[in-house]
């Protein structure tokens, strides 16, 4: 499903009553942090530890400034506001969706009965794993993207850039909150380990393997906020189906963050595809490297790649994992509520495929067992919704190339596809011809040395780097042009202290 936000961007339309947030604290939250004094001093134990891993590993290029969007409340009204404000001063807290005294768990063996308030303490451990896992991803993000405000092709992208990173930053509070208020000891304990684990560190690196692939340029980091920030979106669109109350309403915060990240993706991935149709239509050719934009063969193989990498995401297909949270109700389906079934799945069934003698065949599997490829497959849909976008780009220049999905089991190392080679339209390939054509369908190192070698940096005001479209409008109904992030060199100009 797409909705608005992920179209335009815009702040999405918070629902249900206001639930004003508290910036007189230290830690900015609607949780009544000042009534729960152990807590609030464990946060602020914590929070000096986030700004070193901020100052650490966050954004390198020192900035003065940056026009960023502030959560004020969590409500119908305002709830995001916007200013400049240097990035080590965002104000990252604690903010979850209004409660329902009503709600229920609307899944699984607990169906009906009324939302927990408190770990059971039968699911603790897997609970907390789920929390440990969504908020070792927060982070991860933010040290992959460290390096790219340097070649950021425009103010506008950098700016955006940073509000996504000071929004995952934020997202590592919301997971951390719960560590620490629900999880005792070892909570505190893995709040400090989501700062120690750092992506593609060798000894101790991020936990999922997409999280620890390299954001090597503008391209990949668009098609990270497309693909991999939509898995994100899909996760956080099950633990909002959580029996246990605050890890619903905390996702459900974060879901309204997250749609700027997508509006990111979409855009961005899109802006670089009418760049080059624009220079594809103009020279007849799709070898245009030479005007200073990125071939479209070379753009799919990057969608190809972060694609393949985000499925692995899911999980494995079939996963007793994934069907013991639902039964238990801590982890639902995409839109549980909206699902015409009974929500327990004790004797439903769908077809999976897999690979076998050297093709792809399917079979009939319960459902129960099979949720992670129900959650993929909703991922896909959406997926499909930005590629048709994209397409229609390609169209309006004339041009009958078109952009796609590889088929899923291509370049898989997770589930039933993981040790097998399955190209772009899905036939099962032996060793030697993966090997001989693998350059035309992931980027080789050539490609990412050429989109490199265009990721100039481009920090004139209003202009943009040659690789892609300037974008309709600026953010917040603000120009285009407008000064949305000062550098550090520019701080000190206009202070006179250079
Ligand atoms: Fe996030
Ligand atoms: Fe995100």
């Amino acid at each position: 499903m797409t909705t608005t936000d992920d179209r335009i961007g815009s702040a999405p339309d918070p629902s249900g009553p206001t639930s004003p947030i508290d910036y007189s604290q230290r830690i900015p939250n609607n949780v009544n942090l000042n009534d729960n004094r152990r807590l609030q001093r464990a946060l602020e134990g914590w929070q000096p530890k986030f700004l070193d891993w901020w100052r650490n590993l966050g954004p390198e290029l020192p900035t003065k400034d940056v026009y960023l969007r502030t959560a004020v409340a969590v409500g119908r009204d305002g709830w995001a506001h916007f200013e400049h404000v240097p990035m080590e001063e965002y104000r990252w807290g604690i903010f979850l969706a209004e409660g329902d005294p009503d709600r229920t768990v609307n899944f699984g063996k607990h169906k009906g009965e009324k939302a927990w308030q408190e770990v059971p303490g039968e699911y603790r451990a897997d609970l907390m794993r789920l929390i440990v896992i969504q908020g070792d991803t927060e982070p991860a993000s933010v040290e992959q993207q460290r390096v790219l405000a340097n070649t950021a092709p425009s103010i506008y992208d950098m700016r955006n850039l940073f509000q996504v990173n000071v929004e995952e930053g934020r997202h590592l509070w919301a997971m951390v909150y719960l560590l620490h208020a629900y999880f005792g000891r070892e909570g505190r304990e893995e709040a400090e380990q989501l700062l120690k684990r750092n992506s593609g560190d060798y000894d101790n690196p991020r936990i999922l393997g997409a999280f620890n692939e390299e954001t090597t340029d503008w391209l990949q980091f668009f098609m990270f906020t497309y693909f991999t920030d939509r898995d994100g979106k899909y996760q956080l669109g099950t633990l909002k189906e959580s029996g246990f109350d605050p890890l619903a309403r905390t996702c459900e915060f974060m879901l309204k963050e997250e749609a700027h990240h997508m509006f990111v993706g979409t855009t961005g991935v899109q802006r670089t595809v009418e760049r080059t149709a624009e220079e594809m239509a103009k020279h007849g050719t799709d070898d245009v490297w030479e005007h200073g934009v990125i071939p479209l063969s070379v753009i799919q193989k990057y969608l190809n790649f972060q694609f393949s990498v985000s499925m692995d995401l899911f999980g494995s297909e079939q996963s007793t994992n994934a069907g013991n949270y639902y039964t238990s109700g801590l982890k639902g389906r995409w839109q549980e509520t909206r699902r015409k079934d009974d929500h327990t799945l004790l004797d439903g069934e769908r077809e999976m495929s897999y690979v076998e003698d050297g093709e792809i065949r399917t079979k009939t599997v319960p459902m129960i067992s099979a949720l992670n490829l129900d959650l993929r497959d909703e991922y896909v849909a959406d997926c499909a919704n930005g590629v048709n976008r994209w397409n229609q780009a390609l169209e309006d220049a004339g041009l009958d190339e078109r952009l796609y999905l590889p088929h899923e089991g291509f370049h898989r190392q997770v589930g039933v596809y993981a040790g097998h080679h399955v190209s772009p339209d899905g036939e099962v390939l032996d060793d030697a011809t993966w090997e001989a054509r693998k350059d035309e369908w992931i980027p080789s190192e050539e490609d990412r040395a050429k989109v490199a070698a265009l990721m100039v940096p481009e920090y004139e005001l209003g202009k943009f780097a040659s690789w892609i479209a300037e974008p309709p409008t600026g953010i917040n109904g603000q120009p285009v042009e407008y000064d949305y992030v000062h550098l550090y060199e520019q701080g000190l100009r206009e202070e006179g202290l250079s």
